[in-house]
């Protein structure tokens, strides 16, 4: 395990707060089977990793345009930056296949990342689109 669900800070829409759970539990599983070095488990778990991010980040994106939400485009840049480098990420993997890599990434990338960007972006755009 490599962060508990009580780490993400807790925002105004339960929605947003499912999905930052759903995403911890599968970052989880992740960096359990990297460390494991269960290479198939791992290519597996990236894959939905990458869907799963999209997914949470283009859902965010459209409840914030629906919501007319002003830290729209400062929201969603932060999360393009997330983008790139997931999607760089992910092409050394599929060519490498490096554990570490991706342990690296998720230890000192992905999850400060998430922790900061919960507090920073989500809570105020929570506070804004409401429950
Ligand atoms: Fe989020
Ligand atoms: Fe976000």
């Amino acid at each position: 395990m490599l962060i508990r669900p009580n780490e993400i800070q807790k925002v105004a829409n339960m929605f947003f707060n499912a999905v930052h759970e759903d995403e911890i539990e599968l970052i989880n599983q992740l960096y359990d089977a990297l460390k494991a070095n269960d290479i198939e488990k791992a290519d597996k778990l990236l894959d939905e990793l990458i869907v799963d991010v999209e997914d949470h980040f283009s859902t965010e994106e459209a409840m914030m345009k629906e919501a007319d939400f002003f830290g729209y485009p400062m929201h969603k840049a932060d999360h393009d930056n997330m983008r790139k480098e997931l999607s760089k990420v992910h092409q050394e993997w599929k060519e490498r296949k490096e554990p570490k890599r991706v342990t690296d990434f998720l230890e000192n990338k992905l999850v400060p990342w998430l922790k900061l960007h919960v507090a920073q972006w989500d809570s105020v755009t929570a506070m804004h689109i409401g429950d």
